[in-house]
């Protein structure tokens, strides 16, 4: 049965929407749709950050948690003089984790994508190859698989993200620093452009 809730109802009443289907719209309306999610752009880091936070509940038998990892992640990144982009592709590698391991490189790669550059977003995309390195092995799985990739423009980059820092990135004694630490660069990078593209 449908139900009319309210909750599923709540509009923004500075604007007057008058359409219920798509096929009804005018330019007119998607300017100030346009307009409204640039101003909600802010929002995308805050919601970044809620997810990192929420990794902290993520420890699945490692011996630090998914937060801990993340941070020191990017603090190595950071130490070997990583740029923004790549220092926060670091911190939210992993955020993929919150929905499902098995894809979770796609996931992290494809929320960083609009707001890094190719080269960081085919890193994150196939960091998990990489990772499988130092670990695939003990599930009978080829550990080299990420040889595959011999060749691509940033094959050299995804090794050493994954060889200096994320597989580096488990040692309850590393001095992690606060998520609260790049809080200002996450906003920066997620608020650089408006994602909005249009459709429902
Ligand atoms: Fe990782």
């Amino acid at each position: 049965m449908h139900v009319r809730d309210a909750r599923y109802l709540e509009t923004d009443t500075r604007l007057t929407p008058s359409f219920r289907r798509l096929d009804e719209t005018t330019a007119e309306q998607w300017k100030e749709i346009a307009a409204e999610a640039a101003l909600n752009q802010h929002r995308v880091g805050d919601n970044v950050l809620r997810m990192l936070r929420s990794l902290a509940s993520l420890t699945e038998g490692f011996p630090v948690n998914q937060l801990v990892h993340s941070l020191q992640t990017a603090a190595r990144a950071e130490s070997a003089g990583a740029d923004d982009e790549l220092l926060v592709a670091a911190l939210c590698h992993d955020i993929g984790n919150l929905i499902e391991p098995s894809n979770h490189a796609m996931i992290a790669a494809e929320i960083l994508r609009p707001f890094v550059r190719k080269e960081v977003y085919w890193v994150i995309r196939v960091h998990q190859e990489f990772q499988g390195r130092y670990y695939f092995h003990h599930f009978n799985l080829d550990r080299n698989i990420s040889d595959r990739y011999k060749g691509h423009p940033s094959y050299e980059l995804a090794r050493r993200f994954s060889g200096e820092w994320d597989q580096m990135a488990f040692d309850p004694d590393y001095e992690t620093p606060p998520l609260e630490y790049y809080e200002p660069l996450v906003r920066k990078i997620f608020s650089r452009r408006n994602p909005f593209t249009g459709g429902g």
